[in-house]
């Protein structure tokens, strides 16, 4: 019990910490696995008034680690800690003053399952990944939609594509929220407006800005909660979340690419040309797969499945497979793998970024 409530403290005092020496504090009241004095995480979470003997590193004898803690209540910080979000607000400084922080953490801490889909444009890992997470109850990260929404908005404040600094302040102040099914940017919803041809060539745009993808990758670390995630782009597995349980690369022939994405239009009411969407997958492929960051392309440790003879329920189920065989693995001996936790180091408070699981 007197764990218990250390660790729903320390977990207070990372929600509200704004010091990393905060968090290191509380984080090593946990290890120590003893309760926290209720007066340090009253400072800590009153932050800048708090009383600087308070809140120290604790003494060397007091600096137990994690593996002092047994089996069972390794179990209750785990459960304690389950889907709770962690914020480092410079993981740099943490590393330097505690530097096994991250990996004594991980030893309580288990990451929530992510499957990452990553593909070229049109080859249906969108409409394959919103179904297995569905199938899953996880949330579904559509990473390409924010670069969708980054061309956009800088479309509206005429910012042009190529201004890379411009439209790195714009990705990083990007008001938008996934509410189920819409996507509203600065509250209003978008609808098919990022689904033009237009906006898919400016996202493919400034997709290719390094500055506007560190812009975005923090807040694409933070659909990753319990129960999990899948997540769809062109770098969930190599960059976003490279400690995916399942990785998977999706694609299809650009032709039969170019045809699903007319037919996709056309249902929409929008005129297509088939010709013109073939040369223009074929563009966006070359600048999404040859750009120097983050490029398109298979991971090593990812699987392929190549969709141009597959229906969406055969690939769909297709993952469920390979997820089933991963999350099976994944599974620690113990047996705690049930529980997860958000480990998730967030460098900056993400403003206006609603995450819905
Ligand atoms: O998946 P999509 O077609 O909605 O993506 C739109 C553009 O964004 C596409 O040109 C590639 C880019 N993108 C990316 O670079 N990285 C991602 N993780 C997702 C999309």
């Amino acid at each position: 019990a007197p764990l218990h409530a250390a660790v729903e403290q320390f977990v207070a005092a990372l929600v509200h910490a704004d010091e990393d020496d905060a968090v290191l504090h509380a984080f090593d009241h946990l290890h120590a696995g003893r309760a926290a004095q209720p007066g340090d995480v009253a400072a800590v979470d009153a932050g800048q008034d708090r009383d600087p003997d308070r809140v120290r590193r604790p003494a060397p004898d007091a600096e137990l680690v994690g593996r002092d803690l047994d089996e069972r209540q390794l179990r209750d910080v785990r459960e304690v800690f389950q889907g709770t979000p962690l914020r480092i607000n410079d993981p740099a400084c943490v590393a330097k003053t505690f530097p096994e922080y991250f990996e004594r953490f991980a030893d309580v801490a288990r990451a929530a399952p992510v499957i990452a889909i990553d593909g070229p444009s049109a080859s249906g890992k969108g409409t394959v990944a919103a179904r297995v997470a569905a199938t899953l109850g996880y949330a579904y990260l559509d990473s390409g939609a924010l670069y969708r929404l980054t061309a956009l908005a800088a479309r509206r404040a005429a910012v042009a594509w190529t201004d890379e600094a411009a439209v790195a302040a714009i990705a990083a102040a990007l008001d938008v929220a996934f509410t189920g099914e819409d996507i509203l940017l600065n509250g209003a919803v978008v609808g098919d407006a990022i689904r033009t041809e237009e906006i898919s060539s400016g996202a493919s745009q400034v997709a290719a800005l390094p500055a506007v993808r560190e812009a975005l990758l923090f807040r694409q670390r933070v659909f990753n909660q319990a129960p999990g995630l899948v997540g769809d782009g062109r770098d969930m597995g190599s960059v976003i979340f490279p400690r995916a349980t399942l990785k998977v690369f999706l694609t299809a022939s650009a032709e039969a690419r170019a045809e699903r994405r007319y037919k996709q239009l056309i249902s929409k009411g929008f005129s297509a040309n088939l010709p013109h969407l073939l040369a223009d997958l074929r563009q966006r492929d070359e600048r999404d797969s040859q750009r120097s960051v983050a490029p398109l392309r298979q991971e090593a440790d990812a699987r392929l499945l190549d969709t141009t003879s597959l229906t969406i329920d055969e690939a769909v189920n297709q993952v469920l497979e390979w997820a089933a065989q991963a999350l099976q693995k994944a599974l620690p001996v113990d047996g705690a793998g049930s529980v997860f936790f958000n480990l998730n180091p967030l460098r900056a408070p993400v403003r206006g970024m609603k995450v819905s699981p």
